[in-house]
């Protein structure tokens, strides 16, 4: 069997870069694809991949744009192979209450996060179910399941993903191709990090392992359920957030 190839959206990104080590060491060929403005993050994730040999490697795309969505899978099949394993992990924040969210806050939101797991899912179905074989995971939020104060577009996304994953593994299921939300809980990532210290002390409070996650505990869940014996598993959402699922 030849090298599967996995595409990790977002994956230069705080649980991406760990997405992308996992997969490579489970034997895949990864492609993080991901901004290709942030030069110094673009460094440390070089930096952080190199002892994995060329075995993932770095592609631009906005997940934001249509356009360039159908231009990664075209450069992915011509380089690499078609792809196997999608893994949606571009995701940004813009948390404000929402009487004083500006239209431009949702949209953006909602852009990426959205409209991206769209954008991507579309160019890859096709292939998948034609060959009988495909791996799609939607990194979702706890807080698509909970709801967070300052979150409703974040939220609301989160929460769209995982009707979308549901809708479509109907859909494919019968071709091989399963399609599953991961929903992290509060991990050790910048975004994580940019939340109000008083704050993420709370939240840290009410998670009963007592810690944030490692990017580590979400990324052994992809390899997971991308694994090419995981196909009972689809439609699925797994959560890993700690227990704090359980304190609400
Ligand atoms: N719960 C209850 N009340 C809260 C609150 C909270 N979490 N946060 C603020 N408030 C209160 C304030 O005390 C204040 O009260 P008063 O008006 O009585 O003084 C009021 O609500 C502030 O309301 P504002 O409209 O001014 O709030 P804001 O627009 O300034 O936004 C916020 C506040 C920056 C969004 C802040 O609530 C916050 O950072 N919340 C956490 C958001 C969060 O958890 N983000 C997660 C990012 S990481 C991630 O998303 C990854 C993942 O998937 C887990």
């Amino acid at each position: 069997m030849s090298e599967r190839v996995a595409v990790v959206t977002g994956g230069i990104g705080g649980l991406g870069t760990e997405i992308c080590k996992h997969l490579a060491r489970a034997g895949r060929k990864v492609i993080a694809a991901d901004l290709g403005n942030r030069e110094e993050r673009l460094a440390a994730f070089r930096e952080e991949t190199k002892e994995f040999n060329g075995s993932i490697v770095f592609a631009p795309a906005d997940v934001s744009r249509f356009d360039d969505c159908a231009a990664l899978a075209k450069h992915v099949a011509a380089t690499y192979g078609e792809i196997d394993i999608l893994v949606n992990a571009a995701g940004i924040t813009r948390d404000v209450s929402l009487r004083k969210m500006e239209e431009r806050q949702w949209h953006e939101l909602m852009h990426v996060n959205l409209d991206g797991v769209f954008n991507m899912c579309r160019q890859v179905v096709d292939g998948m179910s034609a060959r009988g074989f495909g791996r799609i995971v939607n990194i979702s939020s706890v807080n698509g399941q909970t709801g967070q104060f300052g979150q409703t577009n974040y939220s609301a996304a989160k929460a769209g993903m995982h009707g979308f994953t549901m809708a479509l593994a109907r859909e494919v299921a019968k071709k091989g191709v399963t399609v599953n939300s991961v929903s992290p809980g509060y991990c050790k990532t910048e975004m994580v990090m940019k939340v109000p210290e008083d704050i993420r002390n709370q939240i840290v409070a009410q998670i009963p392992v007592g810690r944030l996650g490692e990017p580590s505990d979400i990324a052994r869940t992809v390899a997971f359920l991308t694994a090419d014996d995981a196909g009972f598993i689809t439609g699925a959402n797994v959560p890993v957030n700690g227990g704090y699922f359980m304190s609400f």
